[in-house]
């Protein structure tokens, strides 16, 4: 058979399959997502996330000293508030000592190189378990636009390099960079999560954090999974109001809302690999019916792939094992 072309030349060994691959990973792509209790010497494995952990501050740490040491450079923090410490306008985000300010001060003291985002919504604080202000049953926008341009100076002024508005309230990005530049935070970046859909898959984390709904659900203000489109238009307007990166979330059924992003947007695009994508396949791996590691690896290639330039992951410390001081090409 005389072929011109033979595609199968580019395939046939370890050697020439790493040579043109296309997409590598790297422990520079990751962005390492972290939970941070109240307490001293507290590390709580999450049940619907196995062999991911709740820390205390003390704990938190020595995790990211760890982390530090093993090539990660950017951590994402999460805090898991006091239920007495929760009301309607989360006024405890904005505590100067409460424990996301604590934990970034300490963080960037212990490991001053490393990039402390923190997250920017309200759910954690709110006694309702949304992610805004609650007026008679409906999450008003302005007034909690308002709080999260305070919370974001409040964690500018504890140290935080940038902080990840979660939240997808209208203009909020817009007003977070109004209130930077007023309090001579201008070296603070915004990564905002843009293209935030209303998703089953955020299970787990609210587990994490005891922070699921306490009534309804969050599509009035997380997008609706049937739309593409409209991802484009929310990272492009947060862009325009001066987001420094734009993500898409989640990740793993969304590989087609990274590529259109990343095609319209001038600013590094991140994805979220959230909870419910990690939980499936830690459960199963534990069944035997798939291989953990080669699941991993070829789940954040995809999205690499599809267009992000770093990742949200759980599974950042399992991948760097796996490198073994390299980078990944194809998991060879
Ligand atoms: C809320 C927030 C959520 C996540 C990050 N920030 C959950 C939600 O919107 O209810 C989810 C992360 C994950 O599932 O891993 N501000």
């Amino acid at each position: 058979m005389f072929l011109p072309r033979r595609n199968r030349i580019l395939r046939q060994s370890p050697a020439i399959r790493n040579l043109v691959a296309e997409t590598i990973l790297s422990p520079n792509d990751f962005i390492v997502p972290l939970f941070i209790i109240e307490g001293e010497n507290q590390v709580a494995e999450i049940s619907s996330m196995p062999g991911y952990f709740r820390r205390s501050l003390d704990m938190t740490v020595m995790e990211v000293k760890e982390l530090w040491a093993m090539g990660l450079q950017c951590v994402l923090l999460f805090v898991k508030s006091k239920d007495a410490l929760k009301d309607n306008k989360g006024t405890e985000a904005l505590n100067p000592d409460g424990l996301m300010q604590r934990s970034i001060r300490a963080i960037k003291e212990a490991v001053p190189g490393m990039l402390v985002m923190t997250d920017v919504a309200l759910d954690p604080y709110s006694s309702f378990g949304h992610d805004g202000i609650v007026e008679n049953g409906e999450i008003v926008n302005d007034a909690t636009v308002e709080v999260l341009a305070q919370m974001s100076v409040s964690h500018a002024a504890s140290g935080a390099d940038f902080v990840a508005p979660s939240d997808m309230m209208d203009g909020r990005i817009g007003a977070i960079r109004k209130a930077l530049e007023k309090s001579n935070h201008h070296k603070t970046g915004i990564m905002a999560y843009s293209a935030k859909y209303a998703s089953c898959f955020y299970g787990p984390f609210r587990d994490a954090l005891d922070s699921a709904p306490g009534f309804g659900d969050k599509k009035t203000y997380q997008m609706d999974y049937a739309n593409r489109i409209e991802a484009v238009k929310e990272a492009m307007m947060d862009v325009e109001e001066g987001a420094d990166m734009v993500m898409v979330k989640p990740a793993l059924s969304y590989l087609d809302i990274i590529r259109e992003v990343k095609n319209s947007v001038d600013v590094p695009v991140s994805c979220y690999n959230i909870s419910g994508e990690y939980a499936m396949i830690k459960a199963a791996a534990k069944m035997g019916w798939i291989d953990h590691d080669k699941a991993v690896i070829e789940t954040l290639t995809s999205m690499k792939r599809a267009g992000a330039d770093m990742i949200a992951t759980y599974f950042a410390k399992d991948v760097v094992r796996m490198m073994n001081g390299g980078a990944i090409v194809n998991g060879e």
